[in-house]
């Protein structure tokens, strides 16, 4: 059946998704020139209508992490269809989210012991607001500006940045953002003594923004001695993404809660997590009548949860967290030199496969870049971005809105020829749009025009 519709309505896909879904995002695709009709996805790859094949180094938002159309995961969701399994009785459980539960219990920090399936990532922030007020008793969440936890309205009002926010207040009180990376104005809301919750990325997703040495431990000690919890936001760098199972395993931490979502189903089913101390799910879950005091009706269904056990499967068997580690370097390697080679690169950075790279006026050419600066913030990335699209087949993002920041979360199945592929197709736009030419130039400020927006 599905075959048969999607051939018949075949090259209409951008128009019907104008028509019933969002044109404003149909307009800024054809301005950018990314209405491919796609065909298929295929580990770190996407094959557009006409065969050709684009390298996939946005990864749906990190969401790939065990590729497209994973086979084994693939398998294990027809598995589970076959097995008529009997998922979500809700008075009444089933084995497979017990199973995920346990698996993810063994791979994460020892300070977690319960897991709340979500189905979503913004849902398993929610999550750990709520609990996380209901364990300390206290109303208050502290957040980094800059950060990103979601989009629905608790998540959003820890929301670090002013374009997410504006226009859909008020938001829910007692919310504070304080600068990333300052220990002191973090210590300053947290000695307050009425703070539930600090929510962190351990690497902010907008703009890839690496923790100096010391703070994440700096939070979490702070967090201890003033009695609030100490909450990280793997959504987007768990699951392998930073060369690790969890970034927290970098700096050693030990969070009390911790939340996790996007490739945790292999980019199959919608899910996410929120893990738990158990204290603080016990202060919360803590008698029968509480029984029900958080959830929702698809968390957790068996589907998700079949996935679940096959992406760390997956992960695991093809050494998926060890070559995002090995990659990454490769990547760091391959790409730092652009900074020495570019005047307008001013940096490479990046841990694992979350890599991003910046721009920032260049000694020549100051009227042209300060013209594309004032039509919009950050259009030069879009400069890379187009290109690296349209004349080399690959997908990346621009970092954030008014960013100057291309960003790549590729699956953790891009191969070392994929890597180089980037990195040289990157050198040779660089060489071109440093020039900033009048026809980039054109089309830069009729992107601007048609308000081109950024990718998280
Ligand atoms: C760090 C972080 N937290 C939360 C979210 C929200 O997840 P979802 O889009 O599944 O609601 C995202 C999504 O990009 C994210 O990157």
């Amino acid at each position: 059946m599905l075959r048969e519709l999607i051939d018949n309505r075949a090259g209409e896909e951008y128009d019907l998704y104008a028509k019933t879904i969002n044109p404003q995002f149909v307009r800024v695709l054809r301005t950018i020139g990314f209405d491919r009709p796609w065909a298929r996805g295929e580990g770190a790859y996407l094959v557009d209508a006409d065969g050709r094949r684009f390298l996939d180094m946005l990864g749906g938002f990190g969401m790939f992490n065990t590729g497209r159309n994973n086979p084994r995961i693939r398998e294990a969701l027809i598995e589970a269809l076959e097995l008529d399994t009997p998922g979500s009785v809700q008075l009444g459980v089933s084995t497979l989210p017990g199973l995920l539960a346990e698996e993810l219990l063994r791979l994460a920090p020892g300070s977690l012991g319960r897991v709340l399936f979500t189905s979503s990532g913004a849902e398993a922030v929610e999550a750990a607001i709520k609990l996380g007020r209901a364990a300390t008793g206290r109303t208050r969440v502290v957040s980094a500006q800059h950060g990103f936890h979601g989009l629905t309205l608790g998540a959003l009002s820890a929301n670090g940045n002013l374009e997410f926010t504006d226009r859909f207040g008020p938001l829910l009180p007692g919310f504070a953002q304080v600068p990333f990376d300052d220990l002191e104005a973090m210590e300053a809301e947290l000695a307050r003594e009425d703070v539930a919750l600090v929510l962190l990325e351990p690497i902010q997703g907008k703009g890839v923004v690496l923790p100096q040495a010391g703070y994440l431990e700096g939070v979490q000690e702070l967090c201890r001695r003033y009695g609030t919890l100490f909450c990280l936001d793997e959504i987007q760098t768990g699951l392998g993404r930073t060369g690790r199972f969890l970034a927290a395993e970098h700096w050693g931490l030990e969070p009390d809660v911790l939340t996790i979502a996007k490739s945790l189903s292999g980019g199959y089913v919608p899910i996410g997590a929120c893990l738990l101390r158990r204290e603080v799910h016990e202060a919360v879950f803590d008698s029968m009548e509480h029984s029900f005091s958080h959830g929702s009706t698809f968390a957790p269904n068996d589907l998700g949860m079949a996935a679940g056990l096959a992406t760390l499967r997956a992960l695991d068997e093809q050494g998926l967290v060890e070559r995002s580690a090995r990659l990454g370097e490769l990547l760091l390697e391959l790409t730092r030199p652009l900074v020495e080679r570019y005047e307008v690169v001013r940096e490479v950075r990046g841990l694992g496969l979350m890599w991003a790279i910046e721009f920032g006026e260049p000694e020549s050419r100051r009227r042209s870049w300060r013209m594309l600066e004032r039509a919009q913030p950050g259009l030069f990335a879009q400069l890379v971005v187009v290109p690296l699209f349209s004349e080399h087949a690959i997908l990346s993002q621009v970092a954030g809105h008014r960013l100057n920041v291309v960003k790549a979360l590729p699956p953790l199945v891009v191969t070392e020829e994929d890597v180089e592929h980037f990195a040289a197709a990157l050198d040779d736009v660089l060489a071109r749009a440093e020039r900033l030419p009048r026809a980039m130039m054109g089309f830069a400020l009729k992107a601007a025009r048609a308000g081109v927006a950024a990718g998280r």
